[in-house]
């Protein structure tokens, strides 16, 4: 199959370009410099001129909260303007369109998983240019699937909070993770697994996709990282985490929700098996360790 992915040299979108390829599917995954979102309708163009493509996928996005905050209006033509100018086009060519969304777009207020259909009150631009997202993917293309996925983790060449306080632990440095927020993460490679697989062909919507379990911190997640990484001997002793509140952290200028695990029960419910959090975080650490010893 001919895959086009917006996106490629990113965190998703280079795991997912890596298990295509391995798959056998042939790609076109344009650079940010030969196709700018920021430029909806050349966007737009671009796939209609590609239309031998039977998959479209966007894992393109201004990711970091804080540069969304920083510039609205550039957030919002990249992450849902684009991705809508995507979404028309897709429908012209007949081509399936896969979008990537983030549990951001959740208001999180309380705790528990959220369903799919739990309200979308987002607390910063990042999250309304990406609820803005799906409001129009869907409007412009009803045959397009939105995976909403979280704290992704497990591509070693773009460290996420996992690699982070690995990274920090081994240099021994001192050690903070967030204890008053809650999420589940996603493992890079379950995402492109999902892109990939058949049980997803003709399912459109909204779809949560993320590892198993109850919610947890960073907090959390950086003592399961950091005792996997004294189990397999990389750590010598457990070292010491500092749980600071979200309000603190200097680096989060921007609001963050606070409760946004996902239910991922849809997924499971179409045969896609995703593993516990734990095991996610472990892989992540072992795809790490195995990355930086070479
Ligand atoms: N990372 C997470 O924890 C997380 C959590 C929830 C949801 N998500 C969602 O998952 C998707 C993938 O995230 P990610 O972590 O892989 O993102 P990422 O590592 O920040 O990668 C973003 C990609 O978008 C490209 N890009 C940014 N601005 C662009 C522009 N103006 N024109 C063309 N390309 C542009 C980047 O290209 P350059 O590098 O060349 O600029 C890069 O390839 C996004 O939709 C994100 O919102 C991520």
């Amino acid at each position: 199959m001919k895959i086009l992915i917006f996106g490629a040299s990113g965190r998703v979108g280079e795991i997912l370009s890596a298990a295509a390829r391995a798959n056998g599917h042939e790609l076109l995954t344009p650079s940010h410099a030969e196709c700018d979102m920021e430029r909806p309708a050349s966007v737009g163009e671009y796939v209609l001129c590609h239309d031998m493509v039977s998959l479209v996928v966007n894992c393109a996005a201004i990711s970091q909260v804080e540069s969304c905050q920083e510039n609205p209006l550039r957030a919002h033509v990249v992450n849902a303007m684009s991705p809508a100018a995507m979404a028309l086009a897709c429908r012209h060519t007949g081509a399936r369109f896969i979008h990537l969304s983030t549990d951001y777009v959740l208001d999180g207020r309380r705790p528990g998983l959220k369903q799919t259909h739990a309200r979308c009150k987002p607390v910063n631009i990042y999250g309304m240019s990406k609820v803005e997202a799906e409001r129009q993917v869907t409007e412009n293309n009803a045959e397009a699937l939105i995976l909403r996925v979280s704290w992704v983790c497990g591509n070693p060449h773009k460290p996420s909070f996992v690699e982070h306080v690995l990274a920090q632990a081994l240099r021994g440095e001192k050690l903070f993770a967030a204890a008053d927020q809650d999420s589940l993460p996603t493992h890079a490679q379950d995402i492109a697994r999902v892109i990939l697989s058949p049980q997803l062909e003709g399912v459109s919507g909204v779809l949560q996709v993320t590892s198993c379990g109850e919610p947890m911190t960073r907090y959390s997640g950086a003592r399961i990282a950091l005792e996997h990484a004294c189990m397999v001997g990389a750590l010598s002793q457990m070292p010491h985490v500092e749980p600071q509140r979200v309000c603190n952290m200097d680096r989060f200028r921007a609001p963050r929700p606070a409760h946004t695990a996902m239910d991922n029960g849809d997924l499971l419910a179409l045969g896609v098996s995703m593993p516990d959090a734990r095991v996610c975080i472990d892989r992540a650490v072992d795809d790490y360790l195995r990355y930086i010893r070479g």
